[in-house]
Parts: C-alpha cells; sequence; structure tokens
C-alpha cells in the first residue's frame, strides 16, 4: 500500500498575496493503513476558505510530512460504501483552540486528494439523491451553518433570519436550512444576479449589503465580517442573536455597544461543529431532499483556478474538485 502513488494538492511555499502560486498539485505517497481507520477513494471534495489561508500561510501547515489540503470529501470504501467525511480533527488540535478547530488539512491529511485514510467512526452515508459533488459540499459550510443556526441561534419555524452574503458556501447552506425549518428568510449581496439566485432558491427578501431590511431579525448569520457586522448588529430584534464563524471581509469589526446592551442581543462565536451535529444535519439534508450550492466541479489538476475563484469572490456556493 505505501509504495503507491496518488495524485493530491498540497502547499508548496506559502504566498501571502497568490495563494494559487502556492499549489503544488501532482503525485504523492498514498497514506498508510492506521488501525481503527478507513481508507476512502474520495469522488470529490471541496474548497474552503481555510485551505486559502493555508496558501497565503496564515493557517500553518505542518512543517514536516504530507500537506496535503482539503477538509471536505465523499468517496467509496473499499467494501463499497458511499460516504462523506467529518471534516474535523477531534483532539488533535493545541489547547488554546477550540476542539471543534482543528481540520483534517491542519493535519495535512487532507481531501484534495485521489485517497484519505480517515477514522472510522468520522464516516456518514451519503444521502443517495446527492451527487458526489454536492456531498463533498456538505461537510465544512454546511455544518458551521447548522451549528450557527441551531446551536448557537437557537433558530426555529417561527424565526426571522438574516443571513449576510448570499454567495458563499456558508450563507447558501444558512439559506436552505432556514427554509428547511420554515424560518422566515431575508439574504443581503453586493450583487444584483446574486440577490435574484437567492430569491430563487426561496429566499423571503433580499436587499444590496448594508440596505434596509424589511424587518428586524431574531437570528444573524455572518460569515463576512466587518463589511457586514454593523448592520448584523442594527439589524437584529430584542433579545436576537448575532453570530459569526468567520471574516471574509477582515478580523476587526466595528460594535455598537448601545445597540447591543438597549436591544439584548447575544453576538456568539462558532466554530464547525460535533460528529452528533454532522449526522443530524445529514439526516436533515436527506429528509428535505436538500442540495448544496455547487458553483463549479473542475478536475484536481485545476484547483488553481478554484482557488483564484474563491479571492476574487465571484461564485455563487461551492467550489467543488472531481476525483478518481
Ligand atoms: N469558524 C468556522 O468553523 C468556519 C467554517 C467555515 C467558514 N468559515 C469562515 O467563514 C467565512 C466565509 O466562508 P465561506 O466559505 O462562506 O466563504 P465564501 O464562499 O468565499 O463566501 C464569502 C462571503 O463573503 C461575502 N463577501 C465577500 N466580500 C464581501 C464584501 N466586501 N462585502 C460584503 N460581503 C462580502 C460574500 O457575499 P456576496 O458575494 O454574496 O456579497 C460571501 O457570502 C470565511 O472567513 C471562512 O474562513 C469559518
Amino acid at each position: 500500500m505505501e509504495n503507491r502513488q496518488m495524485l493530491a494538492a498540497q502547499v508548496a511555499a506559502p504566498d501571502p498575496d497568490h495563494p494559487d502560486r502556492a499549489l503544488a498539485v501532482g503525485p504523492c505517497p498514498t497514506p498508510a493503513d492506521r488501525p481503527g481507520h478507513t481508507r476512502v477513494a474520495l469522488r470529490a471534495s471541496a474548497l474552503n476558505m481555510h485551505d486559502v489561508w493555508m496558501l497565503r500561510g496564515l493557517a500553518p501547515s505542518p512543517s514536516s510530512g504530507p500537506r496535503v489540503l482539503g477538509s471536505d470529501g465523499a468517496g467509496l470504501t473499499d467494501d463499497g460504501r458511499e460516504v462523506i467525511v467529518y471534516p474535523v480533527a477531534l483532539g488533535a488540535g493545541p489547547e488554546h483552540v477550540t476542539p471543534l478547530g482543528t481540520l483534517l488539512s491542519d493535519l495535512g491529511a487532507g481531501l484534495l486528494a485521489e485517497e484519505a485514510v480517515v477514522r472510522s467512526e468520522h464516516l456518514v452515508t451519503k444521502p443517495a439523491h446527492l451527487s458526489w459533488a454536492e456531498a463533498a459540499a456538505l461537510p465544512t459550510s454546511w455544518l458551521t451553518a447548522y451549528r450557527m443556526l441551531f446551536t448557537q441561534g437557537r433558530l426555529d419555524a417561527g424565526s426571522t433570519l438574516l443571513v449576510q452574503g448570499a454567495g458563499g458556501g456558508v450563507a447558501t447552506a444558512a439559506l436552505a436550512l432556514g427554509r428547511a425549518v420554515g424560518a422566515t428568510v431575508m439574504v443581503t449581496s453586493r450583487s444584483a444576479e446574486k440577490r435574484e439566485r437567492a430569491l430563487a432558491l426561496g429566499a423571503d427578501h433580499v436587499v444590496a449589503t448594508g440596505e434596509r431590511l424589511p424587518a428586524l431579525a431574531d437570528v444573524v448569520i455572518d460569515a463576512v465580517g466587518p463589511a457586514t457586522f454593523e448592520h448584523s448588529i442594527a439589524a437584529t430584534a430584542v433579545g436576537g442573536r448575532v453570530v459569526t464563524c468567520g471574516s471574509a471581509t477582515g478580523f476587526v469589526a466595528p460594535l455598537n455597544l448601545a445597540r447591543l446592551f438597549a436591544r439584548e442581543i447575544t453576538v456568539h462565536g462558532s466554530t464547525m461543529g460535533t460528529f452528533e451535529e454532522f449526522t443530524a444535519l445529514v439526516g436533515l439534508v436527506d429528509r428535505y431532499r436538500l442540495r448544496p450550492e455547487v458553483d463549479s466541479t473542475l478536475p484536481l489538476e485545476r484547483l488553481d483556478e478554484q482557488v483564484r475563484r474563491m479571492v476574487e469572490g465571484d461564485a455563487f456556493g461551492k467550489l467543488c474538485v472531481a476525483l478518481g
């Protein structure tokens, strides 16, 4: 097994300005068998901002050994089971980070590769209605959105939800999940075309980024950061929850304290999700026949194009990679 080669995407030398140039797609040894682990022949993977950060050198990659990128993947086990891989490397992170904050790619054992050896108990059966690319689109963005909405935001059918940034991986997931449970969903975007697409996906209201909304929100999903955070607080109803998981536009956002205390708003940080949340998410996707938005799917050899598309911010939904 150990002498076989596979195609994989690795971090070559991080480049803060040109993450696509930091990418090396080429042959590397297949991962070795490990007790308690299962080999998965991956059929699709998906790109996340975390991979771009690793390519920029903002999220450290392992200093030695394989540096395979990617934490999202779906594929086949040796006995023919169609599976989706849980993207969190539980228990592998340093103590000062949340236990959910370490992804498979942080260990260099990522899924932008033809094969992976993953913990057997971290495989979930792929819902039959999903294509391989749709299945690979689920783990990181959809799990993050699930925990933000239901665990942190306590969203229910009677809630009004605001999702900042229609086109993002987390945002498209939040829209679909919010609709599935019967919430009223408002979506913002910089792009008129993306606002139209959000409407077609079932958003009740769409407005341009930062514009006035038809109602205040009980739950706000903000993965955008400084460009939208002030608007998120302004758009929250009394007792509402603003949930942030990331910062597509930077890390330091202004905060109107008067609004925060006068309306008794709670701001939650959220990272990925537990394995129990992952199985609940996949169950919900199966039950409601939800289909993740896939912007495009390219072969692994063209991953640099997906990296540039993510950096440019033009995508609507997940940037996927076909494997095998
Ligand atoms: N903590 C976690 O566990 C976790 C998990 C997943 C992701 N994240 C983080 O969440 C963030 C988003 O991830 P993603 O995968 O959804 O990224 P993505 O697919 O690249 O989406 C980027 C989002 O940002 C919006 N946006 C970008 N520039 C903007 C600007 N100047 N003004 C307003 N909106 C802007 C886009 O909205 P429009 O183009 O529609 O306007 C889109 O919703 C990243 O920082 C990522 O690292 C964190």
